[in-house]
């Protein structure tokens, strides 16, 4: 057995979760979807007194989004960790969201597509914003609402940048970026449909909403870069959810340059 094989045996057991042979340890019959268990929501409800910011609705984002070809776009993109002072305007921000996390069409209380794809149409992520420089919004953490428009405040935080830096393990060039996304996985919306088999597609899924982060970024002039190495139980404390419904998969800090 040469030392291939063998860190192939010592990483066999991760390994699985990369094939889908998982998918045939599911009894479908008996899935929560087949049993007609109501499937979770498809926007994690957000609390009555939140403040509430409408954003420029999709139509607009597309707008601006098309004044770059796709082909140059994808010609164009690259990881930039270099920030200058520069702020996003309202419309950009949107832009960036609609086209990561944007509902197209709502076709049942369980089912809607968004600008991404996702396995069954089940879309498990939420989208929260570490804002540091967008006109008209203060300092703070906040989270999209793509099925209302808007984004809610949870925190203001002159100190977000920083906060976000450090639970990326120190990566100081996320504490310069205008804003800063976080996507959390919420698994229940995936297992409803996929049981054991959830797991893989959400991974998937995810790399949809960096590549589509890092597309508009490109078209609109700003960069961004994706970061999974970062802190998890410091990126969930920081934006206040449990780490075991709901925890953080993916991080993309993004500014003009
Ligand atoms: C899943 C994933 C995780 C990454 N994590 C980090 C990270 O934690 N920190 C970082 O500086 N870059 C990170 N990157 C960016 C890569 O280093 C970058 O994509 C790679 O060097 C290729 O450069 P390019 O994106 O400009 O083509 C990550 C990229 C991906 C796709």
């Amino acid at each position: 057995m040469n030392s291939n094989q063998k860190s192939g045996k010592r990483f066999e057991k991760n390994r699985f979760f990369l094939k889908d042979h998982i998918r045939q340890q599911v009894d479908f019959s008996q899935t929560d979807q087949r049993r007609r268990v109501p499937a979770p929501p498809l926007q994690t409800p957000c609390p009555e007194n939140c403040v509430r910011f409408a954003l420029p609705d999709g139509s607009m984002a597309l707008a601006r989004l098309a004044e770059m070809s796709v082909g140059e776009a994808i010609i164009r993109r690259q990881s930039v960790r270099e920030y200058n002072q520069d702020s996003f305007t309202l419309e950009e921000l949107s832009a960036l969201l609609w086209a990561t996390q944007g509902v197209r069409a709502v076709l049942s209380p369980a089912c809607a597509l968004r600008t991404v794809p996702s396995a069954g149409a089940r879309h498990a992520f939420e989208t929260y914003v570490a804002v540091s420089r967008v006109e008209g919004l203060t300092a703070g953490l906040y989270r999209y609402l793509p099925f209302d428009g808007q984004l809610a405040q949870l925190t203001v935080d002159e100190q977000i940048g920083s906060k976000a830096a450090l639970a990326c393990l120190g990566q100081g060039f996320v504490a310069d970026a205008a804003a800063t996304i976080f996507w959390t996985a919420i698994p229940a919306r995936m297992e409803w449909r996929y049981a054991v088999a959830a797991h893989k597609v959400i991974a998937i899924d995810v790399g949809h909403v960096g590549q589509n982060l890092y597309l508009a970024c490109t078209s609109l002039g700003a960069r961004t870069c994706a970061i999974a190495a970062y802190d998890q139980d410091a990126c969930d404390r920081l934006l206040g959810v449990d780490g075991e419904d709901e925890f953080t998969v993916y991080v993309a800090p993004a500014g003009k340059c």
